[in-house]
């Protein structure tokens, strides 16, 4: 098992020492936890790859602690990434910028383009102030899974790796990764849907292009199928799950269900309650898709959340890649 560290000046030091020694360190961020390495070395940068197990064009993003440690990774920052920065960091907004020559390829999978995020959480903060430049790092889960939301979750995907430090912060307040957002067009387009709503980056810039390509495309990591539980997973409106549940029962076969409080669920089928808001939805999705998927259920049936605006485009955006055969 890898070894958890509470948030400390000593664990932040030590886990800064082994960044700066080419080693693997996991983190938590407001978002959802990271595993990073320094943007700067690719030795450092390929294991990220061979620890999640990611294929090598699906790019990653550089966090940073500012502006000024922005401008070391990227290049192209107009008055349009300034506003964004102003209203947005830190926070859950990562911006793609073209990528500065001095920054190793692979820490962008071979792109021109890289992604910047500054991340708000004080852990990730204190990490990146202590080891000075910008640490890679992509969401914690194996490649195509459940992305983790607490220091235990990471630690049970990475249960062989003996060596890997994961710094504790907590579970993560938002839980749902950062929006990713395109300032290499001549218009702006979101990548991934996020943190930061539509609403909100519309506010700050005027109409919104959302433009999430499918398997390989301008984010190569935006495959139809990600953040996917282990066993099968289905998603049903409020009105279909009674039908479901029943057939379930009559087949033997038992349901892990993720729903809201207003449904009826019965034996031997198990219920996982989510919060009716989409800030409490957002911050335990993942912790509720991890547990139905060790429940020891058939399958899981998630209930389709009713509404559409605001940061539940996300929460959506996550249920249909988690429940794509
Ligand atoms: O909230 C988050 O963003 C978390 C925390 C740890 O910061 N990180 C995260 O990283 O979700 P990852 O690697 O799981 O997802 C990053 C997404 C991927 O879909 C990737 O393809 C896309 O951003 N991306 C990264 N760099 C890109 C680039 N240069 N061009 C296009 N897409 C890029
Ligand atoms: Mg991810």
């Amino acid at each position: 098992m890898p070894a958890i560290l509470p948030y400390s000046d000593a664990s932040i030091d030590l886990a800064a020492a082994q960044l700066r020694l080419g080693s693997v360190v996991a983190f938590a961020t407001e978002t959802v936890y990271g595993l990073g390495a320094d943007t700067f070395n690719p030795e450092a940068i390929a294991k990220i790859y061979a620890l999640k197990r990611r294929p090598q064009g699906n790019p990653l993003i550089a966090h940073v602690v500012d502006l000024s440690a922005a401008k070391r990774v990227s290049s192209g920052w107009s008055r349009r990434s300034m506003k964004l920065i102003s209203a947005c960091w830190p926070g859950p907004l990562t911006i793609i910028l073209p990528r500065r020559p001095e920054v190793p390829a692979i820490a962008a999978g071979g792109l021109e383009t890289i992604a910047v995020r500054s991340p708000r959480h004080p852990l990730a903060r204190s990490l990146l102030y202590a080891c000075g430049g910008a640490i890679s790092a992509p969401s914690a889960n194996r490649s195509g899974g459940v992305s983790p939301t607490t220091a235990k979750h990471v630690a049970r995907d990475y249960a062989d790796q003996s060596d890997l430090m994961v710094l504790d912060g907590g579970p993560c307040i938002l839980g749902i990764e950062s929006t990713v957002i395109d300032l290499c067009e001549s218009k702006p387009v979101v990548r991934r849907l996020g943190a930061v709503t539509i609403e909100r980056l519309s506010e700050l810039l005027g109409p919104i292009e959302v433009d999430m390509p499918v398997e390989q495309g301008a984010s190569p990591g935006s495959s139809i199928r990600h953040y996917a539980p282990t066993r099968e997973a289905i998603i049903v409106d409020h009105g279909q799950l009674g039908e479901i549940l029943d057939q379930s029962t009559a087949r033997g076969s038992v349901a892990a269900v993720v729903c809201f409080a207003t449904s009826e669920v019965a034996p031997p089928h198990i219920r996982f309650d989510m919060p009716s808001d989409a800030d409490g939805y957002a911050a335990t999705i993942y912790d509720a898709l991890r547990r139905a998927d060790e429940s020891g259920c058939d399958r899981i049936v998630i209930e389709r959340p009713p509404h559409q605006y605001g940061l539940w485009s996300a929460i959506h955006d996550r249920l249909r890649r988690a429940t794509t055969p």
